[in-house]
């Protein structure tokens, strides 16, 4: 069930995509330009249920008379502007962020990566193999989600998640500079002795699965995860009287996951400990 939430209208602003007029209602950015279109742009720091970060820089477009490239998920589309999504800058600036990132950080549990690295001929390899910015063990101090910091990008999204945007816990932060910064609790303590309330939505945010349920980090490492085989069921939470809608995540049988719709209008891909986590009672056969 998707809820449409009633707004005024919104004046249509005209302006060029790639050589063809069109108009989006005030306040689009590019990026939603282009979907409308059909126009396919690489996204990786940006989400939906989330103020821009404009982090990663790889969905940068050209616009008409701008000295720097402009990242299409937050520049905001204007009357007259001429936009161009696929030009030979274009395509070279996203090369190298796609180089730096898949270089430096694992990116195959990353949606798309491969298509993209693909798309835009990016070269990671050339670095070497020193490249890689973090080398250490996944964090596996608790029985519900994983940390795998190799795989992230630090695109801030679960700092935003956990933090002023949505959770408001602030159990995690970005410690360190250059180099050296990564996301963190505080004094790099296990998640049980953190400020933690194991809500997940920074795993819901996460787009390269740095963060990760236990049941798909142990089964992707056995070999077993298998997402085109799941189904994904959303119906509404029991547990307490809010009534939350989850999307139940099931592969042979088993629920394997929770998320919740982003387009809902209360939790907006958000949830508690209990929605996110507590499945495990439904497939007790005992
Ligand atoms: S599980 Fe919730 S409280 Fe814990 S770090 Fe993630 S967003 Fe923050
Ligand atoms: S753990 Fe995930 S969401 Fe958090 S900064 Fe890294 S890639 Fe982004
Ligand atoms: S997706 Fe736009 S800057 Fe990352």
């Amino acid at each position: 069930m998707t809820a449409v939430p009633l707004q005024p209208p919104r004046r249509l602003v005209p302006f060029t995509l790639d050589g063809t007029e069109t108009r989006v209602p005030e306040g689009s950015t590019i990026l939603d330009a282009c979907r409308s279109a059909g126009t396919d742009i690489p996204t990786l720091c940006q989400g939906d249920t989330l103020t821009p970060k404009n982090a990663c820089r790889v969905c940068v477009v050209e616009v008409e008379g701008a000295r720097t490239l402009a990242p299409a998920c937050s520049r905001r589309a204007e009357e007259g502007m001429t936009v161009l999504t696929d030009t030979e800058r274009v395509r070279h600036s996203r090369k190298v962020v796609l180089e730096l990132l898949a270089s430096s950080t694992d990116l195959s549990t990353t949606p798309r990566a491969a298509e993209w690295i693909k798309e835009y001929e990016a070269k990671p390899g050339r670095f070497g193999a020193d490249a890689a910015r973090v080398d250490e063990q996944p964090k596996i101090d608790n029985d519900l989600y994983v940390r795998d910091y190799d795989k992230c990008i630090l695109c801030y999204k679960c700092v935003d998640a956990c933090g002023e945007q949505w959770q408001n816990t602030f159990a995690i932060a970005v410690a360190g500079r250059g180099f050296d910064a990564r996301v963190s609790t505080e004094h790099d303590a296990p998640l049980t002795d953190s400020a933690c309330v194991f809500c997940g939505n920074c795993i819901e945010v996460c787009p390269t699965g740095a963060l990760s349920f236990s049941t798909e980090f142990g089964m992707r490492a056995a070999g077993t995860w298998d997402e085109p085989a799941q189904t994904r069921t959303t119906t509404v939470c029991a547990y307490c009287g809010v009534g939350c809608n989850v999307t139940l995540h099931v592969q042979e049988n088993e629920i394997v996951k929770v998320t919740s719709p982003h387009d809902n209008p209360v939790t907006h891909g958000n949830l508690c400990i209990k929605g996110r986590f507590g499945f495990q009672h439904v497939q007790n056969r005992d």
